[in-house]
């Protein structure tokens, strides 16, 4: 145990958060490239209507950086002394920087979206079916048409659907007509459909897919949902939800700390924590 009277605190704060694996990955990262007598990165369930006396003692306490996660996202913003246009345009926040008592948004989940599928392919001009219009939806909606991606938002509620299409200059369509994804390149998956523990559950009839999709679920509990089995059966390239996660928090550490995450090891460490999920 390194932790001195020194050492800057980061946390994660959500309603329920025991399941976060933040604090893991973040602490490993820190340890990992010697800062972990620097920071130090721990969890706490704050409840919606606690949110105003924790903002003061983030102040109070100089913590420095807050990962925020469900329900928090959103009622978070008005707390906070600046917003980053992003987050802004996005009108969600998961991460907080404390400079000297100055409090500022940022959200980077949008990063989480487009960052994997860069990895294999550029997002300019493909085609994305995204499922779900919820508060996952909006990073994902901005991220991939930043990148110059031709949005098509596919959700239960179409009004939803409108709404977001309007603002990220999309297609707005009803579940109904969920077999037109078959002519799109990249399917995203928004909902909350096949997490834990209703694994049984996927958004998408297996028969729509095909190898040519890439299907990329925001999901990450379990590692490996519906969704991604099916597409990997019917020979489509997966991303899987993890590395949506995994690049959150890579740009919250080096927004934190200043220096560059050790991202692979970071990675191991996610998977290794997943994987006892699993079990
Ligand atoms: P999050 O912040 O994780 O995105 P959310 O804002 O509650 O959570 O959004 C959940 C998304 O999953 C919504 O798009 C929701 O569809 P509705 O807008 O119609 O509510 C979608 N969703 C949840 N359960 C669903 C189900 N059983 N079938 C289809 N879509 C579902």
């Amino acid at each position: 145990m390194k932790i001195t009277a020194k050492t800057k605190i980061c946390m994660v704060i959500g309603d329920p958060v025991k399941h976060s694996l933040s604090p893991q990955i973040h602490n490993a990262g820190y340890e990992k490239i010697g800062i972990d007598r620097d920071y130090v990165y721990i969890a706490a369930n704050v409840k919606i209507q606690d949110l105003a006396d924790f903002i003061k003692g983030v102040k109070a306490m100089q913590i420095r950086g807050v990962s925020c996660t469900i329900p928090h996202k959103i009622e978070v913003i008005k707390y906070l002394d600046e917003v980053d246009e992003i987050a802004k345009k996005i009108g969600a926040v998961n991460t907080i920087v404390n400079d000297h008592g100055i409090l500022k948004g940022y959200n980077t989940d949008w990063l989480g979206a487009v960052l994997p599928i860069e990895k294999i392919t550029s997002l300019k001009n493909k085609k994305v079916a995204l499922i779900g219009a919820g508060g996952a939806a909006r990073a994902i909606a901005y991220g991939v048409t930043q990148k110059g991606a031709k949005l098509k938002i596919y959700n239960r509620t179409i009004e939803k659907a409108c709404k977001l299409a309007k603002e990220f200059y999309g297609e707005a369509h009803s579940l109904n007509d969920i077999e037109s994804i078959k002519n799109m390149d990249i399917i995203f998956n928004a909902t909350s459909v096949g997490l834990h523990p209703k694994e049984n559950e996927t958004p998408i009839p297996k028969k729509l897919i095909t190898n040519h999709h890439i299907v990329f679920d925001a999901i990450y509990i379990p590692y490996e949902t519906r969704l991604l089995k099916e597409a990997k059966e019917q020979g489509a390239t997966i991303i899987h939800g993890s590395e949506m996660f995994l690049q959150q928090a890579v740009a919250q550490f080096k927004l934190y700390t200043g220096y560059d995450a050790p991202e692979e090891f970071m990675r191991s460490v996610l998977l290794h924590h997943l994987s006892i999920k699993e079990k």
